[in-house]
Parts: structure tokens; sequence; C-alpha cells
């Protein structure tokens, strides 16, 4: 994989059946043009994942949808009215355009307009290149199977190098402002479902659709697997009293909280964010930080629960979970 600065030399790539590695608002994904088998079949193989695991197609506008699913509910086009382009995935019933190869042979496609600005024009170009208003570049995170996601393009060539050839690229975009993964929903029965919490949090979604937004979908979604986003070092969600009594031995565990919670003596200090939102961009960096520096363990204080801190919870719990 190499790093490219500009957006023609990922569109051509892709358009050649590689992969280009993109930012998004949320993390970086790794791409390839959703209509090409070949193509998405290295995503699979870069990232070491399971086949049957569905992809997000990344569209160029708000209207591609329609080409992509059959029997969309009004509340999905309310969902992608409001926020789209932004952080959020729409999981609809597939038209015949979403091949079984990036779907996991499901009824279902997962589709998204992210709102950063290289995405959009990367995608506008491949849709000239290939005269396919339509067209989408199908991308999970670029991470391998399982680990943390990359909110840098520096984080992707670490981890995709070798797993990648010359002829695909990386373009960088900067540091990503969300930092986690899009909210999805499910919205293929008759009121949407929520299938992984992100920055457009329930409230928000309920309040555009006026219906209640559920956790009970039946489909499967991978990033909801127990045991996901995880470092190498071991990762414990404790409450801001349990940090007083880390006295000794504490250089070799790394800590995670708000600004406001100190750092014990000697521990190592991974993040200090502010706020929920920038707790979220900083998670990621700060979980590679802890294996950068072999730390064994990472102490998590989780932010509160209201808007993106449902979403920060959640990671962290499936940060924590036991491999
Ligand atoms: O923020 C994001 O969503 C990033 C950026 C690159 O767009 N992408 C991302 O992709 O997180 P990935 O593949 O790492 O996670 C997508 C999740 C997976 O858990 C997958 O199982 C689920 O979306 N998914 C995709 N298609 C689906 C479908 N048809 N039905 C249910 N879940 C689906
Ligand atoms: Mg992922």
């Amino acid at each position: 994989m190499r790093p490219v600065s500009s957006p023609q030399e990922a569109a051509f790539a892709l358009a050649a059946g590689h992969l280009s590695a993109l930012p998004t608002e949320t993390v970086y994904g790794l791409g390839a043009r959703a209509d090409d088998p070949h193509a998405i079949a290295k995503i699979y193989a870069a990232k070491g994942r399971p086949a049957d695991h569905p992809l997000i197609a990344h569209l160029a506008t708000a209207d591609a949808m329609k080409s992509w699913g059959i029997d969309i509910p009004e509340y999905a086009y309310q969902l992608s009215d409001v926020f789209w382009p932004g952080p959020l995935t729409l999981v609809i019933q597939r038209s015949q355009k979403a091949g079984d190869f990036i779907t996991g042979g499901q009824d279902s496609v997962a589709v998204r307009v992210s709102a950063h600005p290289l995405m959009q024009e990367v995608l506008q170009l491949l849709v000239e290149l290939t005269g396919d208003s339509s067209i989408a570049i199908a991308a999970p995170s670029a991470n391998r199977f399982g680990k943390v996601s990359p909110t840098t393009a520096k984080h992707v060539l670490e981890e995709l190098h070798d797993f990648t050839t010359e002829d695909d690229v990386v373009i960088d975009g900067g540091q990503c402002s969300v930092g986690i993964e899009s909210t999805i929903v499910d919205c293929t029965s008759d009121h949407p479902r929520l299938l992984r919490p992100g920055a457009i949090s329930v409230e928000q979604i309920e309040d555009v659709t006026g219906m209640k937004c559920t956790t009970d979908s039946q489909v499967r979604a991978s990033g909801t697997l127990e045991s996901h986003y995880s470092p190498v070092a071991h990762v414990e969600i404790v409450e801001p009293t349990a940090l007083l009594k880390y006295v000794f031995g504490t250089e070799s565990i790394g800590l995670i909280a708000l600004a406001e919670h100190p750092t014990p003596a000697g521990m190592v200090r991974l993040c200090s964010p502010v706020s929920s939102e920038e707790y979220a961009q900083q998670l990621y960096a700060a979980l590679r930080e802890a294996d950068a520096r072999q730390l064994s363990k990472v102490l998590a204080v989780a932010p509160p629960m209201g808007g993106i801190g449902a979403a920060i919870r959640d990671r962290l719990t499936r940060a924590a979970n036991p491999k």
C-alpha cells in the first residue's frame, strides 16, 4: 500500500480494481468498487475478515440509495434527509445492484453518505470515470478483523501495509473528526432498530422519525460481536473512585479518562479529553498508543451516557471483553 496525495490517484486505483483506504468523518475505510467481486475479495483478504460479514456501500449522493434498495420505508428517507452526509449507516432491503459479495449473502445492504470532503471527491471522480451515478465504494473500517479502527492514515499504513500490494493506496485526510464508527440503523421493518450506536444517538433517531427506535434487530452485524475493537492490552472499565487503589506498580498501566480525573502516580496517561466528543476522537489512538508502549493493562473511566457517551461505552465494553 502506498500513500497518495491526490483524489484522482485514489479514484484511478479504485476504478482499476485496486484498494484505496479513504478517510471518513468517523474512521478510515478500506475501499473497493462495490460492483467488482475481485476487488471486494481483496478487502476480505487484507482484513482477514470472514466472507459472510457484509460491507457498507458508501454512496456519492443520498439519491443513489434508491438504486441500492427496494421497499425503502419513509422513516429511512427522513433519517437520510436529516443526517446525510454524516456518521449514519442505513440497512435497507437490497436491490439487484447489491451483490452477494458485499452483503455476505444477506437480503439487506448497508448504505452511507459520508461528509468527509475527500471521500466525497473520490466518489464523484469514480462516478465520472465509470459513468455510473449510483456506483458505491464498499468499505469496512481499515483495520485487521477484530482490531481497533484507524483514525489516521498512519494507523492504516502501519496495520495494512503487509497485507496489501503496491497497487493499493491510502489517501491522507487528517485525523477523523468523530473518531468512532457510524451509527447503524436497521430499516428493514416497520420501525427503526439500532444495530450499532454511534455519534447519531437513539434520541436523535426517535426525534426525526417520531418512532421508537428499538435494539431488537435480528439482522447480523459483526461490529456487534461481543469482542471487537480490541487492542493487545487488557482493557478494564473502572469507576473514578477505583483509581484511588492504584498506588504501586502502575508503570505498565495506561489510563483513558476525561481530563477532570487525575492520573494516579506513575500511571501512563493515554489521553485527557475535555468532552465526550473529544473522548470519542481520541479513544482509538489511545488504545493504539497502549500497544505501542506495550502496556499490559488499560483502565478506562467511561464518560457520561448522554449523546455519544452510549457509543463510547459500547466500544469500551467490547474492547474489554476477553478474546
Ligand atoms: O463508520 C463506519 O461505519 C466505518 C466507515 C469506514 O464507514 N465503517 C465500518 O465498517 O465501521 P465495518 O465493516 O467495520 O462495520 C460495518 C458494520 C459491520 O458490523 C457489518 O456487519 C454491518 O456494518 N453491516 C454491513 N452490512 C450489513 C447488513 N446488510 N446488515 C446488517 N449489518 C450490516
Ligand atoms: Mg470495523
